[in-house]
């Protein structure tokens, strides 16, 4: 192939943007993620400024968005919608805040407004950047950005979303006690994560296409030449900013906000913060990144805005973009990169997971080597294959997944062979089995290390006997050692033996028999939780351990008694009788009840007794504090909701669980009203 010269590269990187913006405003139907479009523009900003003469008028560079479609009417603008320049990490951001500075330097700003500079920062919606334009105080005209100067006339559409006001009073604005003569607010549409699933089921069952994220829904919905279409969507509108104004005005972006506020624009409050330097604005951008999972809308970034209006001013622009903002993308929650190996994992009930071992990547701020392929029929679905360029995703706290293959559909020999779940435990070499009805394949071996191990890591995690310290290197030592085979055999570890294992010291060896020891008495909840039964998680350890009172209980309980207890169906109850019908099960488990006592949970009528509780948004008082509150008061508390939810409590910036609660009728309780139903006894 060979490199291709610059001007060849410049035009090839053209075509490619022009190309991808049309799919991106024109289609609603973007072909690749905004993390490669950046890239591929970042390259073509850099190719132009290193050869200028590559430069011209007509580059992408210096345009934005692309022409309105003809259905619509155009409006045009005095006053253009601007892009915004990227940044990708804390340094770019800080590059952006050393930029700024060296400006107004050259600008002979005096050296104490640079020196006091301050942000303020808001959360980047993704979603459709609109202007709402009112004259005298009344709605008259919504437009799409469009190419910056004209936009699409959607004024009808945007009259359907309730969150548009139709009339503006003036908002305490100098001026006086009329509305501005010309107000023009800026802003995005945008769309609720739940709502965009909702939508989509829909458009599943009548076997319409599906929006593959709230932008393409919010852009899809709002270039409708149908109003109707528009009033049947979901739709939000948040309010940024300001385009042309006569008869109001604000000294900071700040009041700005503030203005829009009072005027009755929904200005995002949660979301936005005033930043006395650079490094409150980069902790802004951190947070938001660690939150954004759980916010009810999707968010892309960060918008860091000078806040002085006269600075801005000053600042002025440079092509596209404003030099006093700059938009913080987060790192992508997806990215590319090569198949090394295929490896399998052998679960603590025997699952067997097909593991991809992968090229070095960084997605959202992590190297990632691992990714789950989850199992045989996924893979070959997605016809994944050692070699192959793929997609790995990371999504929230879930663990790393390959979602597409790349290379798979394209005719290349040289291809790796499909891969297959081997017909033997790697780990103790008996037979692979699938289990009809189930798409995982488990290991047969009774006496399989592999499983042994997970099984042992699952018992000494937090959550279930909680034994600091034990980790899971230690562990497979000791099951390799011979020492440990089971858990009863951790109690019968002493000081010498663990002290005399390779790379541990007396110290250590100290720490982790008394670590050991403190689990002599544990909550039957987690000791139920530590036996590592199939589809007993945390929440249901609880829940049985409250109904059974007792382990014995439990052990001798038929499987219709097991149906009985709420959340518990039958393949759950199959699942718990089967594990105590197995003698060699029983046996271990009567070994281990000889060293640990499971204590049985408070019996006496507290005021949650019953009761499933579910907590959402940040509390004042530590989650923790607030889980023990429940549980102290008989009561248990649920991880995901659902119809077993009797009361959700809703802290600042609840998530996606709280629309979900309203729509099943589950009721809602504030923090204080919590307090004021459970808490009280000093
Ligand atoms: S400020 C000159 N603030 O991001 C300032 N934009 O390329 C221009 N966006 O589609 C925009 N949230 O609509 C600003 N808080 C926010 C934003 C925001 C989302 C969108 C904007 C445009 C893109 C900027």
């Amino acid at each position: 192939m060979g490199d291709p010269s610059p001007k060849a590269r410049v035009e090839e990187l053209r075509r490619l943007i022009a190309y991808h913006n049309d799919r991106y405003y024109r289609e609603d139907a973007p072909e690749i993620s905004d993390a490669e479009y950046d890239a591929l523009f970042r390259e073509l900003l850099r190719l132009e400024e290193v050869h200028p003469e590559l430069s011209g008028p007509d580059s992408p560079t210096r345009r934005v968005g692309a022409e309105p479609v003809a259905a619509f009417g155009t409006v045009v603008r005095t006053v253009p919608m601007l892009s915004l320049q990227n940044a990708f990490s804390d340094e770019e951001l800080r590059e952006f805040d050393t930029r700024v500075r060296r400006f107004l330097r050259s600008r002979d700003v005096p050296e104490d407004a640079v020196d006091r500079l301050g942000y303020v920062a808001e959360v980047k919606i993704d979603g459709l950047a609109v202007e709402l334009s009112y004259e005298e105080g009344k709605f008259v005209r919504g437009a799409t950005r469009g190419d910056g100067t004209r936009g699409e006339d959607v004024t009808a559409n945007l009259r359907t979303i309730r969150d548009v006001p139709l009339a503006v009073p003036a908002g305490g604005a100098p001026g006086g006690e009329d509305p501005p003569v010309v107000f023009e607010a800026r802003g995005e549409v945008y769309m609720e994560k739940d709502d965009l699933a909702a939508l989509n089921r829909g458009r599943e069952r009548s076997g319409e296409s599906v929006f593959a994220n709230p932008r393409n829904a919010a852009a899809g919905s709002v270039r409708q030449l149908d109003p109707k279409v528009t009033a049947s969507r979901r739709l939000r509108l948040w309010i940024y900013g300001t385009g042309r104004i006569e008869g109001a005005g604000f000294a900071s972006h700040w009041e700005e906000l503030a203005l829009l506020s009072r005027m009755g624009f929904p200005v995002n409050r949660d979301g936005s913060r005033l930043c006395r330097g650079i490094g409150e604005a980069v902790d802004f951008y951190r947070e938001m990144e660690r939150r954004k999972e759980s916010m009810p809308y999707e968010i892309d970034g960060v918008v860091v805005k000078v806040n002085d209006a006269a600075l801005q001013r000053e600042l002025g622009e440079v092509s596209r973009s404003p030099r006093w903002a700059v938009a913080a993308k987060f790192s992508p929650d997806r990215a590319e990169t090569t198949v090394e190996d295929i490896v399998v994992n052998v679960g603590r009930t025997g699952a067997i997971t097909p593991v991809a071992l992968l090229s070095p990547v960084v997605v959202r701020g992590v190297t990632v080597r691992r990714a789950t392929l989850h199992n045989q029929d996924l893979i070959d679905e997605k016809d994944i294959r050692v070699g192959d360029r793929v997609l790995v995703q990371r999504a929230g706290d879930v663990i790393p997944e390959v979602l597409s293959s790349l290379s798979a559909g394209r005719d290349a020999p040289d291809r790796g062979p499909r891969f297959r779940i081997p017909e033997r435990c790697p780990a103790c070499g008996a037979p692979v089995e699938r289990v009809p009805g189930e798409a995982a394949h488990r290991c047969t071996g009774e006496r399989c290390l592999a499983k042994r191990k997970e099984a042992l890591r699952h018992f000494v995690a937090k959550g279930a006997m909680d034994i600091e310290g034990m980790g899971t290197k230690i562990v497979s030592a000791l099951v390799d050692q011979g020492m440990v085979t089971e858990p009863a055999d951790l109690y019968r570890l002493d000081r010498e033996t663990l002290a005399a294992m390779e790379r541990f010291g007396e110290k250590s060896a100290d720490n982790l028999v008394r670590a050991v020891e403190k689990s002599r008495q544990v909550p039957l909840s987690r000791f139920l939780f530590a036996l590592g039964i199939q589809h007993v998680g945390e929440h249901l350890s609880e829940v049985l351990a409250r109904h059974f009172g007792s382990f014995d209980a439990l052990r001798n309980a038929a499987e219709e008694d097991l149906t009985k207890v709420r959340e518990v169906g039958p393949e759950v109850a199959r699942s718990i009788h089967a594990c105590f019908a197995s003698p060699e099960r029983n046996r271990a488990v009567d070994r281990l009840l000889r060293e640990v006592t499971p204590l049985p949970p408070p019996v006496a009528a507290g005021k949650a007794s019953g009761k499933t509780f579910l907590f959402t948004g940040t509390l004042r008082m530590p989650r923790a504090r607030a889980r023990e509150m429940v549980r102290r008061e008989g009561g248990t508390v649920a991880t995901g909701i659902g119809r077993n939810v009797d009361y959700l409590v809703a802290g600042d910036q609840p998530g996606s669980k709280l629309a979900k609660a309203r729509g099943l009728g589950i009721p809602v309780l504030t923090e204080e009203s919590f307090l004021a139903m459970i808490g009280g006894r000093g």
